[in-house]
This record gives structure tokens, sequence and C-alpha cells, in this order.
């Protein structure tokens, strides 16, 4: 194990994922706990391994595409999404393109999002794509007390019908009126509470149509604002340099993660899975 030195994240080193002991794994699990970030060189496993390491933090759940519009993306593995701007005979055969994709947990927008991502990397650009998360206990924790009073009790409803670009999700209803307000989401606390470690995270999910409950729209832009710019401003952040084999775990509850652009023209492909989580707390 061999913390980052940054905010978060550790490389877990001599475990080969493709055999993977009950004694390993208790040491990722407690270390995906200390870290909120693991990253795994070298491993090139297969699908049915992944979906299997998966399982064993706990059942899986599906991608907001599959849910909505059964869309499989890996024949005999309805659990794995593709992370890919690829596009062959003329469709995308993933999601997400080449674009910068926003700091977000993952599927923040559902009542009970995802406790782990599992994300491996089968084809990397030569530059760009790096992916960065944010440790959310310490963004808390380092909160200005006037803004430690202003999210007290409160809630964030996360939009479920658009994503950050603006596009709206397959199978969702926008709202009639166009009011913030009115759009379709799961309503979490601002501070969550972990249920295995006890501590306490700022959950922002995204940015993009989140709205404060109980408040009029402005005061509500207000407060994420200012919020958001305590996040990004802090030094709360580790950065990963994609290599081919490398298997990413993290911990949505207390993490949130962003991904810089690349050359649209280069080929990036990754495979992942979700561990279902609980409503947070
Ligand atoms: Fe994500």
């Amino acid at each position: 194990m061999r913390p980052t030195g940054a905010a978060l994240g550790a490389d877990v080193e001599g475990v080969d994922l493709a055999n993977l002991t009950d004694a390993e794994f208790a040491v990722i699990h407690q270390a995906w706990l200390d870290h909120m970030v693991l990253r795994l060189r070298n491993q090139h496993i297969d699908d049915a391994a992944h979906v299997a390491l998966g399982r064993r933090f706990g059942e899986l759940d599906f991608n907001p595409g599959t849910r909505l519009t059964g869309k499989v993306y890996v024949e005999g593995f309805p659990e794995i999404v593709k992370i890919s701007n690829i596009v062959e005979n003329g469709k995308p055969v993933g999601e997400l393109g080449a674009g910068e994709a926003d700091w977000h947990s993952d599927m923040c927008f559902i009542e009970t999002p995802p406790s782990a991502s599992l994300l491996r990397s089968l084809e990397i650009p030569p530059e760009g794509g790096d992916t960065s998360w944010m440790n959310m206990e310490a963004a808390y924790a380092g909160l200005p007390e006037e803004l430690k009073r202003a999210v007290v009790g409160r809630s964030i409803k996360h939009d479920a019908v658009y994503v950050s670009s603006g596009r709206q999700r397959p199978g969702t209803v926008a709202p009639a009126s166009g009011d913030i307000r009115d759009i379709a989401g799961a309503v979490h606390p601002i501070v969550r509470t972990h249920p295995l470690t006890g501590r306490k995270s700022l959950y922002l999910g995204k940015r993009h149509n989140a709205y404060v409950m109980g408040m009029e729209v402005a005061e509500s832009e207000r407060l994420l604002d200012a919020l958001w710019a305590h996040a990004l401003g802090g030094d709360f952040t580790w950065t990963q340099h994609w290599r081919v084999g490398d298997m990413m775990i993290w911990d949505n509850r207390c993490t949130m993660h962003q991904r810089g652009a690349f050359d649209s023209g280069a080929r990036r492909l990754l495979h992942r899975v979700v561990v279902k989580g609980q409503k947070p707390a």
C-alpha cells in the first residue's frame, strides 16, 4: 500500500486481481475505506473477473443508460458500462465522448447512489483524459463556519433528467415549466455520514441543475456556488494519469471525480461497474 501523498488515493501493489485471495481482498477493502481511491496497475483482467471483483464489494447496480433504456454494452455482462469516445460503424460504443467531464459523484441523482465504482482501462490516448478525485471529507472539514452552519439540515435535489452538458437522458421527462425546482431527481443531505466509517462529507453530486430544497432559486444558487468555490479552491484532489491495465476503485460516498478533455481522434476505452449503495443519510 503506497498512499499518493495527496489528499486521497493509494496504490495497491503486489496483488493479481485475477487470483485474489480473501485475505488480499480484506486488505483492499480496508484500504478503500482509508484512502477513498485505489489504483492497481498492470491488471489485465477480463470482464468476468472485473464483475467478480465488483461483487466482492456488494451487489452490483446498473448504469443509468441500462436502467432507463435496457441498453447492454457488453454481451453477457449487463452490469458493465463502456466509457468511451470510440465510434464504430457510425455508432458510439460507449458513453461520455471526448469532452471534459465535470466534477461529480456517480449516479447522485438516484435514490441509492453507488458505494463503489470500479473502472479499468483498455485503451488510453497518448495524452489528456486524466481523471482527478476530490476528498469530500476534507472539503467538509475545511468549510468555513458560516458555510457549515448554512448547510445544517439542508438537502440538494440532484437533477436526474439532464447530464452536465445539458443533453436529456433517454427515457426521462423534462419539466414543462422549465423551472429548476420542477426537474425530477433524488433529494440527498448536503452533509452525509459514511455508513462504515462514520465520517462526514460534503455531498455535492454535480453542479448542473442542483437545487437546495426549500430555498428561493437565487439563494440556492448562491449557496451552491459558495460550496463549489470552496471545494474547487481547496487542496483536496489527486490526479490519475492512466495507463492501459489500470484498475481504479473508489468510494462515491466521500469523493467526487472529474475527467479532463483529450483529442477526440484518439481512442479511449474503459469498462466500469458500480456497487449498489444505500440512501445517503
Ligand atoms: Fe463518473
